[in-house]
């Protein structure tokens, strides 16, 4: 099992030292996902936001959850955006420090929040709670700013989600020891620790009720290039990925969509509303 998607340092200093691999994930999501409503405003329309709230974000990554819902957010909210990135932190601030709404930027670690009890009344967790190693932990200090009536909303995948990926991977890159521990290789990296089949357990003993929202979806991708990146943004899209993986890659993929007109791939995701 790849402990890379808990390690700090990892993910500070590589993954998410900026958004350029978060973004190739993103724009592949973006640009072949199959669903009624785009992923942010389906989240941002659970969030039942009203004038006035406080709101806290954890992982915020560059800000897209409020970039693209701008015109949407409630007159008077006071919107506190944090990551354990220094690099995430300054994009979101970057994106939104200009706009109408007030927004404050703060890196943070979701396990020790530096706030006072009871001051949000929402605070959000918007697929990062799989990369805390003390989940209990940063759930506990989630309850603890959280005001009586307030709401948390934690977004995450389920296990299925992306495995045709993980099927490519082992046919294609078994012998590939740069590639084991990504998506593309394992079963195990789908098995998050915060996950949609579990995220009850760790939320049901903290807040007096747990509603799971599952975003219908799924990814008919027509083109090979996003996909690569979306797979080379696993390792790291700055990085070398050894030689000849992109061009095997490419071939097998322009191949099947060549065959087939499209690549199926299975999204399962959505978010938990718990309620304290
Ligand atoms: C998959 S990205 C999601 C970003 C954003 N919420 C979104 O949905 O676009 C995960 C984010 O969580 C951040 N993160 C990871 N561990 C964290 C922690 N312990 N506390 C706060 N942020 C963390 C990462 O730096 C990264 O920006």
């Amino acid at each position: 099992m790849d402990n890379r998607r808990i390690d700090q340092g990892y993910l500070t200093g590589t993954q998410y030292k900026d958004s350029s691999n978060l973004s190739a994930r993103m724009n592949l999501h973006k640009d072949y996902t199959q669903a009624e409503h785009d992923w942010q405003p389906w989240v941002f329309e659970r969030l039942k936001l009203k004038p006035g709230q406080r709101i806290l974000e954890c992982g915020c990554g560059p800000g897209k959850l409020w970039q693209e819902n701008l015109d949407d957010i409630p007159e008077r909210c006071h919107i506190t955006l944090t990551d354990l990135s220094d690099g995430m932190v300054a994009e979101a601030k970057s994106a939104l420090d200009g706009s109408e709404h007030h927004f404050e930027f703060q890196p943070l670690n979701i396990e020790s929040l530096d706030f006072e009890d009871y001051t949000f009344d929402t605070v959000i967790a918007n697929h990062m709670l799989y990369h805390v190693p003390d989940i209990p932990k940063a759930i506990g200090e989630v309850t603890r700013v959280l005001k009586p009536n307030g709401r948390f909303i934690a977004a995450t995948n389920g296990n299925n989600h992306l495995k045709e990926l993980g099927e490519i991977g082992r046919e294609l890159f078994d012998d590939v020891e740069e590639l084991s521990g990504t998506r593309l290789q394992t079963l195990e990296d789908r098995m998050l620790d915060f996950r949609l089949e579990n995220g009850i357990d760790f939320l049901e003993d903290h807040f007096s009720q747990v509603d799971l929202h599952i975003y219908e979806s799924n990814l008919l991708v027509t083109e090979s290039a996003p996909l690569v990146r979306y797979v080379m943004s696993m390792i790291g899209i700055d990085q070398s990925p050894p030689a000849g993986v992109i061009e095997k890659l490419t071939a097998y993929l322009d191949n099947e969509i060549g065959t087939k007109g499209h690549i199926f791939i299975t999204k399962e995701t959505g978010l938990f509303v718990a309620k304290v």
